[in-house]
């Protein structure tokens, strides 16, 4: 890196069930970036709002809470990943179908989005960040090096997270996900402040039918043609 410059950010940006958090985490491994995952920070403001009592409408209380709650995340000896919240391991409550519900109602807040702006930067590091969400490309890192937008039917998207759910255990349908799809889709498309679209310079990717592996390596690839020298492996 440059001195004086930014470290280099991939933005993955998508709808709920584009495969979005399996195929940012392993573009991160890949690289040996580090990783936001900025819906799991939604999800956990929503877990401390619900948990504190605020209601949607207290936009006031709800800025003060994203602005300084206490979230951190760490991987446990075996990889897997832990969010924790005040030092207490919340990644089981911000993982239900719940909690992202709550995640998408206030993310329409203006003021909470401008909330969470800086607590995201604060994740750009160096050697460089893969940065998960919807608006990473248009609002958080504008100055991206590059830009995918990952897409896939509602039908494989609820069938994915159906499959997700089942594997933790936890109870849902697949007609309810299919509901609760297209109602969070529609709500994250319309929202008037950092709508979810794909930033005019990403590189759409549609993943229906396509495997996790392959998604990530024509990420991979579009990668090597643009930082060649930091992709470790190539
Ligand atoms: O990716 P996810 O399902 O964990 O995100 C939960 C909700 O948070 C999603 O419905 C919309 C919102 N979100 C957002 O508005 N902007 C982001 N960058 C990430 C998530």
């Amino acid at each position: 890196m440059i001195p004086g410059t930014l470290p280099p950010v991939l933005t993955i940006d998508g709808p709920s069930g584009s495969g979005k958090g399996t195929v940012s985490r392993r573009v991160a491994d890949a690289l040996r970036w580090h990783l936001l995952d900025s819906g799991a920070l939604y999800r956990v403001l929503a877990h401390a709002a619900h948990a504190a009592g605020i209601a949607t409408a207290e936009s006031g209380e709800l800025i003060r809470l994203a602005r300084t709650m206490p979230v951190a995340f760490t991987r446990t000896a075996d990889g897997e990943e832990r969010v924790l919240l005040a030092g207490r391991d919340v990644t089981c409550a911000m993982r239900t179908e719940e909690c992202g519900s709550r995640a998408s109602e206030i993310a329409v807040l203006p003021a909470v989005r401008e909330g969470l702006k800086a607590l995201q930067r604060d994740f750009r590091r160096p050697p460089g960040l893969v940065a998960d969400g919807r608006d990473m490309g248009t609002v958080i890192f504008p100055d991206a090096a590059l830009k995918i937008f990952l897409t896939a039917s509602v039908e494989e998207r609820a069938q994915r997270r159906y499959k997700q759910l089942k594997e933790k255990g936890l109870n849902a349908t697949l007609h309810s996900l299919f509901q609760d799809i297209t109602a969070r889709d529609e709500r994250d498309q319309k929202r008037a402040v950092s709508p979810l679209q794909p930033a005019p310079d990403a590189v759409v990717l549609d993943t229906t039918g396509m495997p996790v592996a392959q998604a990530v390596a024509r990420i991979l690839e579009l990668a090597r043609t643009r930082f060649i020298q930091t992709v470790p492996g190539h």
